[in-house]
């Protein structure tokens, strides 16, 4: 590839939660944003392609408390799983950003330090409620007589009335600077309806934001202040300048920033589009060339989301296809930034249709013709009649609109006019009939005219389609026998005549495996297959099952914990003493329903502080379709029986 000069490019992803552990949702993000750097690339950009995990906050702290781990230990363990998928999914990021890096909370202090001896950033009291579903601050004022409690209209979960000592940002002093900053810029929030929500946001008048907790201690410590952590929003955003650089690699920070696309959900627009410039301008840095906000995928009329439990096991898919069917499906259904809706039925629609049947035929029939017609080596072709002109001919057109739809991001129109173009190459084929010339010595050239003409195609298709399904198009590049993979290949350097004469053409393996609908709904709906699994199984030995101290247990008293959904605080006897423990069953059982029953717990298992009660075991139960299924000894089992 070229010199020095080439223009940079820089795209990010949200840094996800690490409270529990990816799904969907978060794999479509970051396919997006893969392809992207895989298309920017080969159109001769320097990229910086990054993502990473955000692992502050109240969230992840009572995530961790939940489990009886500390947060860090939850974050260790859930980031893998981010990194292991991402690896899974031909995902290549430059970097990989965790927000508990020494270098991105020096950087983040320093940015706030500034802020607020330049006087962004004052002292007061805030009373209000606050979603820890969402991270998020509930836009409503409060009256002096107000509810504790409030159902947060974002996510429907409770939010609680906080009353505590903050910082502020002085937001509402950057209101005619934002709107001056749209006004000048109108693609920096594409696509261009919500830039209309955002500037409409802005005009309503803007509020100073909170910036700091003093009852969440898994944050970043706020400079001078270490009784007050930064909020976990404010802390999570300037990864974007800390995951390239800032301030400890200044290089590598002027080469790239600012970004060229932060790519989100539709639903943290407002932090992205509002917020975020607000603190760049403070901070004295350049704004971000664009905001691209994308839909929701969506099952069964709801977002996709762990907590509704309605995303299916990415790895199931991944088993049973790899990672290229998948990333295709993501791009092809919806254009970026409409909701899309996923079902079973229509992923393999198609995997069957689009990626077996018109792209996997149009290669298998291609290179097995040149096989069996020519023993894999293409002789020297016929001149090009009218048709084959037309096939190259139509295929520079492809190339320069294909290139210019990557650049602006029409992913999906992309993929449909390659895709109209293999229409034209298969329809080339049918028309020319090259399976009825072989054997005929007198129509040798002709042959090896067609089949230049179609490997050609072949070969280009899989140029364009590089940046979506890149281990797929390898492997075709090397069945050509190319030296040089797709993505050694500028798009610009990319010709119809590229292909030799010559060279030895391999013979093709199916490149997408047919799955029949009945065989994929059943391995789709197995108990489990809907829910990702918390954790991949290993094996134990017996040695490693015996220390755990597995103890029937009597129930004495059951009691639900103060301001929570379902947790239950429950006084067991386990035979030598009572315990206190907590268990997360109190949207199931009532605690009425428990008094007196005989349970299975583990006693050794180490406590653990939950909403302020320290609990000194573990319940068993089982989980089905979300709940959990406690399962009782009937009969006078005595408390404090070992189970083993
Ligand atoms: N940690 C914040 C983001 C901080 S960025 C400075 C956060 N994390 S998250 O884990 O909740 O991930 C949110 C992102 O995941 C969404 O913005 C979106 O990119 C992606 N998605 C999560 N569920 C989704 C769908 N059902 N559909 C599409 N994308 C969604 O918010």
């Amino acid at each position: 590839m070229s010199g020095t000069s080439r223009p940079k490019f820089y795209v990010t992803t949200p840094i996800y939660y690490v409270n529990d552990v990816p799904h969907i949702g978060h794999a479509y993000t970051t396919i997006i944003a893969d392809v992207l750097a895989r298309a920017r690339k080969l159109a001769d950009r320097d990229v910086f392609f990054l993502t990473g995990t955000d692992e502050h906050g109240q969230k992840v702290q009572r995530a961790s408390a939940e489990r009886g781990l500390k947060p860090r230990e939850l974050a260790d363990r859930v980031v893998v799983r981010f990194q292991d998928l991402w690896r899974d999914l031909s995902i290549e990021p430059d970097f990989f950003i965790r927000t508990t890096m020494p270098a991105h909370k020096r950087g983040v202090q320093k940015i706030f330090k500034k802020l607020k001896e330049q006087g962004d950033i004052y002292q007061g009291t805030y009373r209000g409620w606050y979603c820890v579903s969402d991270e998020c601050y509930l836009s409503e004022d409060v009256p002096e007589e107000a509810d504790r409690t409030k159902i947060c209209p974002d996510c429907g979960k409770t939010a609680h009335l906080l009353s505590e000592k903050c910082y502020y940002f002085r937001l509402s002093a950057y209101r005619e600077r934002l709107l001056d900053f749209y006004a000048r810029r109108p693609d920096f929030v594409r696509p261009e309806s919500r830039m209309n929500e955002v500037v409409s946001f802005v005009r309503g008048g803007l509020k100073d934001l909170v910036i700091t907790r003093t009852t969440v201690s898994w944050g970043i410590p706020f400079p001078d202040d270490p009784d007050h952590t930064i909020y976990v929003w404010f802390d999570a955003l300037h990864n974007y300048v800390t995951g390239v650089g800032f301030d400890e690699n200044l290089e590598l920070f002027r080469k790239y920033w600012p970004a060229d696309i932060h790519l989100i959900g539709k639903d943290i627009l407002r932090f992205h589009a509002v917020f975020w410039p607000a603190f760049l301008m403070a901070a004295g840095f350049d704004l971000p060339h664009c905001v691209f906000s994308h839909g929701w995928w969506m099952m069964g009329g709801a977002k996709m989301s762990k907590s509704r439990r309605n995303v299916f096991d990415v790895n199931l898919i991944l088993k049973m296809f790899g990672p290229d069917p998948l990333r295709y499906f993501l791009i092809r259904e919806i254009p970026i930034g409409q909701d899309g809706n996923y079902s079973d039925e229509s992923f393999l629609h198609r995997v069957n249709s689009d990626l077996a049947n018109d792209l996997g035929n149009l290669v298998q029939r291609t290179l097995t013709l040149i096989r069996k017609a020519f023993g894999g080596v293409l002789p020297d072709p016929d001149p090009e009649t009218e048709a084959d002109a037309k096939l190259r001919g139509e295929f520079g057109a492809l190339k320069e609109r294909v290139t210019a739809l990557y650049e602006e991001v029409a992913l999906t129109r992309a993929l449909e006019d390659v895709w109209a173009y293999i229409f034209s190459v298969n329809k080339y084929l049918a028309d020319e009939e090259p399976w009825k010339m072989i054997g005929d010595a007198s129509r040798r050239g002709r042959l090896a005219r067609v089949l230049t003409q179609a490997a050609s195609a072949v070969r280009g298709i899989s140029h364009l389609l590089f940046p979506v399904i890149p281990g797929s198009m390898r492997k075709v590049w090397a069945w050509l026998g190319e030296e040089k993979r797709p993505e050694d290949v500028l798009f610009r350097d990319l010709e119809f005549g590229g292909l030799v004469p010559g060279r030895n053409i391999q013979e093709p393996t199916p490149l997408f495996p047919r799955v029949a609908l009945k065989d994929f709904l059943a391995a789709m709906t197995e108990p489990g297959a809907k829910e990702t699994k918390e954790e991949a199984m290993e094996q134990v030995s017996y040695d490693e099952f015996k220390k755990m101290d597995l103890r029937v247990a009597h129930i004495l008293k059951a009691e639900r914990v103060p301001n929570t959904d379902k947790l239950l605080k429950l006084e067991v006897d386990i035979g030598t003493e009572t315990r206190t423990l907590v268990a997360g069953v109190g949207d199931v059982y009532a605690p009425e329903d428990l008094a007196g029953k005989r349970l299975a717990v583990i006693v050794n298992l180490k406590p653990a502080v939950i909403r302020g009660v320290e609990s000194k075991g573990m319940i068993l139960a089982a989980e089905w379709q979300g709940k959990a299924k406690i399962a009782f000894y009937d009969g006078d089992v005595p408390a404090g029986s070992k189970i083993k």
